[in-house]
This record gives structure tokens, sequence and C-alpha cells, in this order.
């Protein structure tokens, strides 16, 4: 086949679901990112376990699908996992990504998106899972801070490590100016990485994930 022939061939883009509770910074930065199709990936929905979360106006602005499951609505956790579950496969996604989705998942969403559901975690695990890494950070003393990205397993914040990124910790930081320089660092990680797995595909093996 001729070379332009090649190169107006589509490129193939990668079906991602995001999960959000917050603001959604890194979920604008995806978008962003996406509205190149070089870029490789697709937000095709967004979905919130609340009502409240603003990123679910950024997803609609940008004429994305949006979806809330809310734990509440549900008589036990395992009914809300399986409900969770069918919302996001409804938007048959390739990737699915956590970015501030404050829900762990259950066992019925392991099942059906286990090893392509990866989180966006705003401290250098295994240092200080949990919500609220920053602060545990700053009050440990720790010199670096940082954020991971992985991929979600059963435990808390435990899953196997695609990247991580570190800043610096000031001796005048707070909870917030901490806060804030790990995300400015965590969303280039997020845009970067989720591009290079949706371009270049990735493998995990033990603990190490191989991109490319
Ligand atoms: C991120 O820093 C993430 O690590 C943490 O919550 C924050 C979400 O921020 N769990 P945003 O909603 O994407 O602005």
């Amino acid at each position: 086949m001729p070379t332009a022939a090649l190169r107006s061939l589509p490129v193939k883009s990668t079906r991602i679901v995001v999960l959000i509770s917050g603001g959604g910074s890194n979920l604008a930065a995806l978008l962003a990112a996406a509205e190149d199709p070089a870029y490789g990936a697709q937000i095709v929905a967004v979905g919130a376990d609340r009502p409240s979360a603003a990123g679910l106006q950024l997803a609609a602005d940008a004429g994305v699908p949006t979806f809330i499951c809310r734990l509440g609505d549900y008589p036990e956790r395992t009914d809300w996992d399986v409900a969770l579950a069918a919302e996001v496969a409804a938007h048959e996604p390739d990737l699915v990504i956590s970015a501030g989705f404050l829900k762990l998942a259950g066992p019925a969403f392991l099942a059906a998106f286990g090893g392509r559901y990866l989180n966006t975690h705003n401290s250098l695990l295994p240092a200080f899972p949990g919500i609220h890494g920053p602060r545990d950070a700053l009050e440990y003393g720790v010199k670096v801070a940082g954020a991971t990205l992985f991929v979600v397993d059963e435990g808390v914040d435990t899953g196997v490590i695609v990247a991580q990124v570190t800043v610096p910790v000031r001796d005048d930081d707070t909870e917030e100016t901490l806060t804030e320089r790990i995300k400015v660092a965590e969303r280039a990680q997020l845009v970067e990485c989720t591009g290079r797995l949706a371009r270049e595909g990735w493998r995990v093996q033990g603990r190490r994930v191989l991109i490319g």
C-alpha cells in the first residue's frame, strides 16, 4: 500500500470512560488532549457517584455523555457495584479511568474491568494510600511527594504501578499548596501516560507495567 494511503487510515481510538467525584481537573486535561485525533483515545462517557461532581458539567460542555450512580440509591453496596459496572459497560470502554472517584470498585466491577481500570492517586504509593495523600505526606515530613497512576486491584491503592511523578515538598507548604503542586504534575502524567497506553499498548509482568 502506498505511504499516502497508509497515512490516511484512521488511527484506532481507545474508548475511555472516566469516573469522577469532584472538580474534574484531571478529566478536563484528558478531554482537552482527546480533542486531537492523534492522541489515540476518546472519552466516550463520564460517570460520577454524586450529582454535585462539578466535572459532570465539563463533560456535558464537551458533548460527552454522563451518568450518575449513587451508592445511596441501592439497598446493598454489591447492588451499586453491579449497577456501576453495567453503566460503564454500556459505553463499551477499552479503558476506565478513576480520576478523583472516591469509591472503591467492588467485585462485579473488577470482574468486568480488572486489568483495564486505572486510578490516579495523589501520593507516591505505596506511601500514603487513602484519601488524604498530600496531608499525610506533609505530616510525615517527606521531602518529595507526587502522584501515582496504577491499575486498580482489590486492595486500597495497591495495584501495579504504571507511572509516578515527583514534586518537591517546600518548608512553607500547606496541605492546599502541596495538593495543588501535585495536581499539576499528576494531570500531565495522566495525559501523557494515557495517550501512550492508547497508542502503544501495554502489558503487565508481575508488578511491572510495560508500555509498548
Ligand atoms: C486528584 O488529585 C486525585 O489524585 C485525588 O483527587 C484529585 C481529583 O482532582 N484522588 P480532580 O477532581 O481531577 O480535580
